[in-house]
This record gives structure tokens, C-alpha cells and sequence, in this order.
């Protein structure tokens, strides 16, 4: 059975549009929450590979998506490189931060896949149990978007730790984003090895970088990253998300050569289509607050949407991820108006 999602990354688009959404799994679904309540920490949840496996499925039950995405987090990367890394409730992320080259010495590669493998398990496990029309989709965080994290010990409004620290400290934040690259890429080609179709690359915190930071710390290590897991997995298509870069999307598809983007909510469609679909996949790109909201104004933009890029290979999707007020109901009207409409 084809698998129309993995055919439409591949630059073959049909009739009907395919879909996923960002964070479909999560909190505003009654049943995540269950299986969440069963494990205290996170990160622990993360690596337990019949809930992870089971909260991945879970959307799909009940809007029939052709995507699955990988039930994990970003940050399990700079877990397994060894640095601490716990969330809290009310608060978010938290890891000892990584400022110095005292505090840098202390990650290493050595033992990483051993740390994150169960990861592996669950996508070995959603490979055997998702319908064979299903795409399945793994995943990891850009190295500028986790550095952030690495770097502040935290999330964080503007990003300013890593930021002065790539222009302060140039050579320690590269020795930074290498790890990362090494790491990231290796974590890719492992979900590959254990059955994923395609894999997305998340740089959330990718906005607002002038055009020097961006090429260096956005698009060489994404590009690095692709040219890596393309030498191991030539025919799995890889998908960027440089969050939030504006016009700085077309270098970024043009110099790192991704089968595909994820569109925030602010992408124009006409420039999109002209200067970005002509080249690759698009992924995108309806705001998650209107989907909120729901009704008609969600269906109206829905189709501006769909009718906006019709003209070449399309996945649709949200700008960003669900949030957790999201009504499940409103994720259902939107799902079956995308499975009706037709090119
Ligand atoms: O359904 C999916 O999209 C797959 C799972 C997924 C999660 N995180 C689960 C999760 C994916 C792809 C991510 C990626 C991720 N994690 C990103 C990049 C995408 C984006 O949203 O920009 C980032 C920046 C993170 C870091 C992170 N993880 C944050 C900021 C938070 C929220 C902290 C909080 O407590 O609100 C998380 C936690 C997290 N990751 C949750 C989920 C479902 C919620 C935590 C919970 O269930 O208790």
C-alpha cells in the first residue's frame, strides 16, 4: 500500500492532501493525559517504549492522519550526551547549564545511543504496529534550538545566553554545535535503521538571526546533519523547520538541500509557493490558536490554505504545535474537511 504522506515528501503530490500536526500527541488529549499520569518524570516517559508507542497512535485512532510523529522530546539529545536534563512542572525544561569548557568536558558521545534507546525500541515497535498507508515520522531538535536549552539551562525569551555566547565564544559554541551535529545526526540514522520513513528537524528558535549567525549556526550544521544521514539513508527524505527565519527560508532550502519545509504560521503563500515550492515539499501552515478557536474561520483558512498551495507538493500542517487548551473536537472538524478536499 502506498504511503500518500512519505509519496508527497518525495515530490510526488496527488489528489488528496495528506496531513499530520505538530505536538498531535499531548495534553489536550484525555488520553495522553492517562497514560502520562502513569510515570512521574518526563524524560522517563520518554523512554518507556509501550507508552511512548501507545500516545504516538493515539491521534491517529482518532482522526486517521496519514503521519505518525515519534513520541520523544528534543531533549533527549543533550540527555544522552550525559547532561542533566529534567522538567518541571508549571515551569518547563531545566538542565545544568553548559557555559564553560569545564562544563562542556563533561558531555561525550560515548554510551549516547545506550542512554537513548529505548527511543529506538519505540520506533521499532510503531513501525510494526501502524497501518502500512501510514508514514512514520521521527524526529530531533536542530543544534542552534538545543543549544538554547543547553546553554541557558532553560527556555528562553530571546535566546540571549547562546547568543552571546556564539558571538562571545565562538570556538567553545562551535565545539557545541558539532557535538550536536554528530549526536543529531547519528540519533536520525538509528530512527531510520529501526523503521522511520522520513524524519523532521525542529529549529524552533530560529528567528530573528542576522544573515552571518544564521548561516552558521542555523544552516551549516543542518546541512551537515543531511549530508550525513543522506551518506546512510539516500531515499529518506528529511524535512527542516527554521522557525520564524522569513526570507531566510529559501537560503536555508537552497544551501541544505532538505526534501522539504515546515511553514510558521507568518509564511506568505504566494511568495512561499514561488520561491520555496517550486523546489521542495511544503509543511504548513494553519495557526494552532485558530484551531482553537475553530469553526468556520478555522475551514475558511484551512482552504485558503490548501487552494494557496495547490500548485505543487503539499503536506498540511499547523505553523506551530498544538497547545493544550486545543478541543479535540475542532482538531476532528479540521481533520475531515482536509481528508474531503481535492485538488
Ligand atoms: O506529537 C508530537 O509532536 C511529538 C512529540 C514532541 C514533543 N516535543 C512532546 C512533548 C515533539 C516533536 C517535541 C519537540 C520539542 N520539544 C520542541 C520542538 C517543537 C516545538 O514545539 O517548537 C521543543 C522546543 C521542545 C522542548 C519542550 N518539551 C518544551 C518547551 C516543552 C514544554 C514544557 C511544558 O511543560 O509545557 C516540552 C515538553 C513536552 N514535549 C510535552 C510534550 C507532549 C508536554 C509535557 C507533558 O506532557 O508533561
Amino acid at each position: 500500500m502506498s504511503k500518500l504522506l512519505l509519496e508527497t515528501l518525495k515530490g510526488n503530490p496527488s489528489e488528496r492532501v495528506p496531513f499530520w500536526f505538530m505536538r498531535q500527541a499531548g495534553r489536550y488529549l484525555p488520553e495522553y493525559r492517562e497514560v502520562r499520569a502513569t510515570t512521574k518524570s518526563f524524560m522517563e516517559f520518554c523512554y518507556s517504549p509501550d507508552k511512548a508507542a501507545e500516545v504516538t497512535l493515539q491521534p491517529i485512532r482518532r482522526y486517521n492522519m496519514d503521519g505518525a510523529i515519534l513520541f520523544a522530546d528534543i531533549l533527549v539529545v543533550p540527555d544522552g550526551l550525559g547532561q542533566d536534563v529534567w522538567f518541571e512542572t508549571g515551569v518547563g525544561p531545566r538542565l545544568t547549564p553548559v557555559t564553560d569548557e569545564e562544563s562542556f568536558s563533561s558531555l561525550s558521545l560515548n554510551g549516547f545511543h545506550d542512554k537513548v534507546g529505548a527511543v529506538y525500541e519505540t520506533v521499532a515497535k510503531l513501525k510494526h504496529e501502524l497501518p502500512a498507508d501510514k508514514t512514520l515520522l521521527g524526529f530531533a531538535g536542530a543544534p542552534w534550538t538545543v543549544a538554547t536549552y543547553m546553554i541557558a539551562g532553560a527556555g528562553s525569551k530571546d535566546h540571549a545566553a547562546a547568543r552571546q555566547l556564539g558571538y562571545g565564544n565562538p570556538e567553545l559554541f562551535g565545539k557545541i554545535l558539532d557535538l550536536l551535529v554528530d549526536a543529531t545526526a547519528a540519533y536520525l540514522i538509528r530512527q531510520i535503521d529501526a523503521g522511520a520513513d522520513a524524519v523532521q528537524i525542529f529549529d524552533s528558535w530560529a528567528a530573528a538571526l542576522p544573515e552571518p549567525a544564521f548561516d552558521a549556526w542555523v544552516i551549516e550544521p543542518t546541512k551537515a546533519i543531511v549530508d550525513k544521514v543522506r551518506a546512510e539513508h539516500p531515499d529518506t527524505p528529511i524535512i527542516g523547520f527554521p522557525r520564524l527565519s522569513g526570507t531566510q527560508y529559501e537560503k536555508f532550502v537552497d544551501a541544505t538541500g532538505v526534501n522539504a519545509v515546515s511553514l510558521d504560521t507568518g509564511m506568505d503563500l504566494g511568495w512561499t509557493a514561488k520561491h520555496l515550492q517550486s523546489k521542495v515539499c511544503v509543511q504548513g501552515n494553519i495557526d494552532p490558536h485558530l484551531v482553537v478557536a475553530g469553526g468556520q474561520p478555522m475551514l475558511d483558512e484551512a482552504k485558503r490554505i490548501l487552494d494557496g498551495l495547490k500548485s505543487g507538493p503539499h503536506i498540511f500542517n499547523l505553523g506551530h504545535g498544538f497547545v493544550p487548551e486545543t478541543p479535540p473536537e475542532n482538531v476532528a472538524e479540521l481533520s475531515r474537511f482536509i481528508l474531503k478536499y481535492r485538488r
